[in-house]
Formats: C-alpha cells, structure tokens, sequence
C-alpha cells in the first residue's frame, strides 16, 4: 500500500509539468507576455480596439491596436521583433511567439 502511495506521489509529480496544455500556456501568455499584456490593446482575442481618443489640431483622432488575429506568420512575427508606435518591445524566444500566434488563431 505504502509503495503504492509512493508511486502516485512519484507519479503526480514527475506529470505535474504536463498539466497545462498549450492552449492554457498560450492563453496566459497572451495577458500575461512579461510585460503590458496584448488583451490591454488588442482585445482579448486579438480583435483589435481603440485604445485612445484625442482632439488634435481640432480634429478627432483614434488610436487604434489592429486586429491580430487574422495575420500571416510572418507578418506577426515581424512587428513583434520591432514594434513601430506606441507597442512596447517584448523580449520573447521565438517559441512565445509560436505560441500567441497559436493562441490567437485557435479562437475561431
Ligand atoms: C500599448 C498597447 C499595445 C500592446 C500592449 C500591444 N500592442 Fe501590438 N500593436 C499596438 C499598436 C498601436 C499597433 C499598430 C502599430 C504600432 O503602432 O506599433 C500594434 C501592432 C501589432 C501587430 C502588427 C499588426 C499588423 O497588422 O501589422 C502585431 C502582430 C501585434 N501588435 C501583436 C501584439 C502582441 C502579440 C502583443 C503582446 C505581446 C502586443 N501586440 C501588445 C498596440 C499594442
């Protein structure tokens, strides 16, 4: 019995690393990228918003986090290895990048 015991305690443990999936991992990664989370801007699955309204020179302007969600690979990986604007740099490995891409185009 104790043996037994042992080896789910074992068991548990050396699995406990698996239990969040990747579409956990991604979801979290996405509000939580080491720094100002993408869902601040973009929405929480990458539908894009307005993030800001300003009067300038008598005009109306919006500023607006794009809708990410329907973007090739390329086109996403690029804008995040140098963001242009207001979107901060994210330091993240190519594997985090794989991954919001994962997260954002398994919504559908
Ligand atoms: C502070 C607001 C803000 C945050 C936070 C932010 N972005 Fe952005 N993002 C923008 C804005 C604004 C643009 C439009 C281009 C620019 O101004 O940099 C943009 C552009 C992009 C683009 C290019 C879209 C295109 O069609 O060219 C991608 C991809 C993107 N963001 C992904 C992300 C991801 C992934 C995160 C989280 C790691 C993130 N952004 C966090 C505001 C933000």
């Amino acid at each position: 019995m104790r043996i037994f015991l042992f080896l789910l305690l074992f068991l548990h443990i050396s699995f406990a690393e698996t239990y969040i999936t990747k579409n956990s991992y991604s979801e979290l990664l996405y509000s939580n990228p080491r720094g100002v989370g993408c869902n601040k801007c973009h929405g929480e699955f990458g539908e894009g918003r307005v993030i800001a309204k300003y009067k300038h020179k008598e005009q109306n302007i919006e500023l607006v986090a794009p809708r990410i969600n329907n973007i090739s690979k390329e086109k996403f990986v690029k804008a995040l290895k140098n963001s242009k604007s207001v979107m901060p740099n994210y330091p993240l490995t190519p594997e985090e990048i794989d991954s919001l891409y994962h997260f954002l185009n398994s919504q559908k």
